[in-house]
């Protein structure tokens, strides 16, 4: 890191490692379960997590479903991500594709067939630095975040996913509100302010009456919403892709008390640590394929040899 640039390693990052999270994303869901309470339901019993790696929400959502008084022996939680993911205790994880139909059979196998109630999202396709091409690719994560969740959400379930308010985002909330009752965007704390990041936090799915959502490999985001219509026999709602666009509501997560991510803190500025010794921590997970495993490898036998 040069001289110049701000340390990204806030505060969060610093907790998350004191806390034994993988990520300072962790923190995003926990300030949004403080507010809409998704993960306190004591009849949550299957939960996905998608886009999972390197854990950080798989960690809360085991922590939340399974450290407790109220943890049965039914609830799953399945974790899926197109890279590899150390074990979490009590999550099943799959490296999958979220854009391929078949991921999604993988995920009802594992529930034996029976519907979630809850399906979270913090998808980020790899960025190539072209602003337009990324946003779009990032829209078209979200919308099959979406697709997914349509079709593996139990009625009253609920879903939250990663977005960016960029220019067409009240198109998705249009396209949310056809299959929830409650839309939200909302922004953790922790998200920090200068990113356009927010939560969609979308609860009580109520998919339109003998709407069948069905995922095909072939089939277009238009043809996957065809017959979607909002009030399913409303007369004066057109498809969803020809209705007036929604405002979500704005709700900002976590107590101002809360750590700021855009701030600096210095010792002396966090409460109860200004005794504290500063010790430096293990990492909460040894990397799972690192770049250099062939070279350590090569050494281990001997065979490292040096370019002349
Ligand atoms: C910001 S990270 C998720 C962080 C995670 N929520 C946590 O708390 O540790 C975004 C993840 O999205 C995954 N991803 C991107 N496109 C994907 C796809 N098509 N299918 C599955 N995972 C995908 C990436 O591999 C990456 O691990």
């Amino acid at each position: 890191m040069g001289k110049s640039s701000k340390d990204k390693r806030d505060l969060y990052y610093r907790k998350a490692k004191e806390q034994g999270y993988r990520a300072r994303s962790a923190f995003k869901l926990l300030q949004l379960n403080d507010e809409f309470h998704f993960l306190d339901d004591p009849s949550l019993k299957r939960v996905v997590d998608l886009c999972a790696a390197p854990g950080s929400w798989s960690q809360v959502l085991s922590r939340k479903l399974f450290q407790d008084e109220r943890a049965t022996a039914d609830r799953k939680i399945v974790a899926v991500d197109l890279q590899t993911m150390s074990p979490i205790d009590h999550v099943t994880t799959l490296q999958a594709d979220i854009t391929h139909p078949r991921t999604l059979a993988r995920i009802l196998e594992l529930f034996g067939d029976q519907k979630a109630d809850f399906v979270c999202s913090d998808g980020a396709p790899d960025v190539t630095g072209l602003h337009d091409l990324d946003e779009y690719v990032q829209q078209q994560l979200i919308m099959s975040a979406l697709q997914l969740a349509a079709c593996i959400l139990k009625p009253g379930g609920t879903f939250v996913a990663k977005i960016f308010r960029g220019r067409d985002i009240d198109m998705l909330y249009s396209q949310m509100g056809y299959l929830f009752d409650r839309v939200t965007c909302a922004k953790p704390r922790s998200s920090r302010g200068t990113s356009l990041e927010a939560f969609i936090v979308c609860q009580q799915y109520n998919p339109p009456s003998g709407w069948q959502p069905r995922l095909d490999l072939d089939q277009s985001v238009q043809e996957f919403f065809q017959g979607c219509f909002r009030g399913s026999d409303s007369p004066d709602v057109g498809p969803w892709h020809e209705t007036p666009r929604d405002i979500a509501p704005f709700m900002a997560c976590g107590s101002l008390d809360s750590f700021d991510s855009d701030a600096t803190y210095h010792g002396q500025d966090l409460q109860g640590d200004s005794d504290v010794p500063r010790r430096s921590l293990d990492p909460v997970q040894q990397p799972t394929n690192p770049p250099y495993k062939q070279a350590l490898e090569l050494k281990r036998k001997g065979k490292l040899t040096r370019a002349v």
